[in-house]
């Protein structure tokens, strides 16, 4: 499986600075790198203009959140059928700003994973600790509650959808996960994934995401179960954002 490479915008970027982006990256991006998938998640508001934009790239597009239900009296919700419509390919779901400034809990995340995997999006899974849970030692057992929840309904399916390790204290900090520190996470999440599927995991991609920059990717890639990042604040800039791809080359 690729790598996966994905920059994760967050609330950042009106319609205009989004376009004026891919322009930018497109130029950089010239020529398809082997093993390495790259996506993009802008808002919605210009998730129409930037796939419009990606038209003949290899770029894949992708949203940050979804909700799970087709249609319907959901003042200010998005729907699967919406992306669908617009070439979304990969949604991000569970991220732990939806967690925990907006309060999603697993049951939901849970939901939306599946309505995802129902309308042919690829759900790329958040999870990770707090500062606290780490210091207390609950790190795994804290990313396995996560993940047993998310997939509760997919657990032989889960080639469908990709993880996203993201240590809550690493996000936005500046101080990402140690290799060793992520190493040891995604190896644990690989074991339960091959445990859970029974087997079912070789499609799965465990990818990393905390600080990651154009700095750190290199050490970070080097790791045997790490197979791409979610960035964010890097991913802001499309120099850096292309650096960090080609950090994943060859490793
Ligand atoms: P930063 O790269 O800004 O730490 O954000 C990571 C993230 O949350 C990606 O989803």
């Amino acid at each position: 499986m690729a790598y996966l490479v994905a920059a994760n915008w967050k609330m950042n970027k009106t319609n205009a600075e989004s376009l004026e982006y891919v322009n930018i990256f497109k130029e950089l991006y010239k020529e398809y790198l082997p093993n390495i998938e790259v996506m993009i998640a802008p808002s919605f508001t210009a998730l129409e203009a930037v796939g419009l934009a990606l038209n003949n790239t290899t770029i894949k597009l992708g949203a940050q959140n979804m909700y799970f239900e087709e249609k319907g009296a959901f003042t200010g919700e998005v729907s699967p059928v919406m992306l669908k419509e617009l070439n979304v390919e990969y949604v991000i779901l569970g991220h732990s700003e939806r967690r925990h400034i907006f309060g999603e809990k697993d049951e939901i995340v849970n939901k939306k994973v599946l309505s995802t995997i129902k309308h042919g999006l690829r759900p790329i899974i958040c999870v990770g600790e707090t500062l606290e849970e780490r210091e207390l030692g609950k790190t795994l057992s804290v990313v396995e509650r996560q993940i047993r929840a998310a997939i509760s309904g997919i657990e032989r399916e889960v080639y469908l959808v990709d993880i996203a390790y993201e240590p809550v204290w690493a996000i936005g900090t500046g101080v990402n996960a140690t290799p060793e520190q992520a190493q040891e996470v995604h190896k644990f999440i690989r074991e339960l994934l091959n445990s859970v599927s029974r087997g079912n995991d070789k499609n799965t991609r465990i990818i990393y995401g905390g600080s990651v920059n154009e700095k750190n990717a290199r050490e970070l890639i080097k790791e045997k179960d790490i197979e791409g990042f979610l960035v964010g604040t890097a991913s802001l800039y499309p120099e850096k954002f292309y650096k960090i791809i080609t950090e994943c080359l060859e490793v």
